[in-house]
């Protein structure tokens, strides 16, 4: 390393940390200035991070610690409970996962998270980001957090012509030269909010930035446009069928997924799943699952058509819709994935964003 690129690397570190000590986010997960940061709530942050923007997360991290103060709570809690808090955050195995390594931390290191990027990576739900991001915003660790915020930041940087997606490692490189000596925590932070306020996506606000001075592209009009990318696949179009089954008591037929990839131990609406070829409904939909198979009931398709956009697909609806009478139900019951819902109860249930949509389009069939 030439002294001059130290010089550098130490001028954009202090130049940050000046930024942050002034513009820093108040978030409810970190330490305020001068005090020792929470590890159980940066590690509940971080994984609640991981797919989900930060106005998203904040509101959800405060229930999560108002009802589980501590690790060993969370630990203790049951799992519908924090499957029924964790609703809407999406990527529910997160949830499992989050409780999975809180039940480890707390049996087996004494409820004190681990301040070992080794061990930190070996639990369940905790990758690299995830461990760096706690060792350094927790523990003061001089640790390379690298999301995509920090990717957008230092391919500008450097004015990096290759795709993201081929440049990544090249970025860590780089990113691992400008780590500071000390407040490694704060440094990973600033980068951070660097990102999400200034370092914007499409319209970077370089008037404001502290480390203007050795961007390559600070203030060009072209800035906004890098990180460069591949060209975006587009998503599977998929389709798939719910039923909307509801008793004459008004209450709404749920099932409780196991441990499927999609909505594991989600509670959802009863459906055949979901296929590439639109579905013909010549003759009544009487199956709702493989075992269960409902005959001579009045239905209805339901017009209106729900969209949803998944990671990898994107789903158009159908909603089937049934009344039932409560006498016809016992068969049905007999499989304990099923229960019937009131719905002053559903705010108990761990609901996917998905199931929620339908619910709300079709509210008014619900009583
Ligand atoms: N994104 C991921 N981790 C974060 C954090 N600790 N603060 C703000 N945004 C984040």
């Amino acid at each position: 390393m030439t002294e001059k690129n130290e010089d550098k690397y130490k001028q954009f570190s202090n130049k940050l940390l000046d930024w942050y000590d002034i513009r820093r986010r108040i978030l409810p997960w970190r330490a305020a200035p001068g005090e020792i940061s929470n590890p159980y709530f940066v590690l509940l942050s971080e994984i609640m991070l991981q797919q989900t923007v930060v106005v998203t997360v904040i509101p959800y991290f405060i229930r999560f610690v108002k009802k589980w103060p501590t690790i060993n709570q969370l630990a203790q809690a049951d799992f519908n409970e924090i499957a029924s808090l964790w609703a809407g955050l999406g990527y529910y195995r997160r949830a499992k996962n989050l409780h999975e390594t809180a039940k480890i931390i707390s049996t087996k290191h004494n409820g004190l998270i681990p301040n070992n990027k080794e061990v930190l990576l070996s639990f369940p739900g905790v990758g690299e980001y995830t461990a760096t991001a706690i060792m350094a915003i927790a523990f003061d660790k001089k640790a390379n957090v690298v999301d995509g915020n920090i990717e957008r930041i230092f391919s500008r940087l450097y004015k990096i012509e290759e795709p993201l997606e081929h440049s990544k490692k090249k970025i860590r490189t780089l990113s691992n030269k400008y780590l500071p000596c000390n407040r490694n925590g704060d440094y990973a932070q600033s980068l951070m909010d660097l990102g999400s306020l200034v370092c914007i996506p499409r319209t970077p606000r370089c008037k404001s930035c502290p480390v203007i001075f050795t961007c390559k592209l600070g203030g060009r009009a072209d800035a906004g446009l890098y990180p460069k990318r591949l060209p975006k696949k587009s998503k599977k179009q998929r389709y798939g069928i719910f039923y909307l089954l509801i008793d004459n008591e008004g209450s709404v037929l749920f099932r409780t997924n196991k441990n499927e990839r999609l909505f594991a131990n989600m509670d959802v609406l009863p459906s055949v799943g979901w296929n590439e070829e639109k579905e013909n409904f010549k003759t009544s939909p009487k199956i709702i699952s493989k075992d269960l198979a409902l005959f001579n009931l009045d239905w209805e398709i339901l017009e209106t058509k729900i969209n949803h956009v998944f990671t990898h697909f994107k789903l158009d609806c159908t909603v089937v819709f049934f009344r039932i009478n409560k006498k016809m139900t016992k068969n049905l019951l007999i499989n304990k994935e099923y229960r019937f819902v009131k719905k002053k109860d559903f705010n108990q249930l761990a609901i996917p964003s998905l199931i929620n949509k339908i619910l709300t389009t079709f509210e008014d069939k619900i009583y």
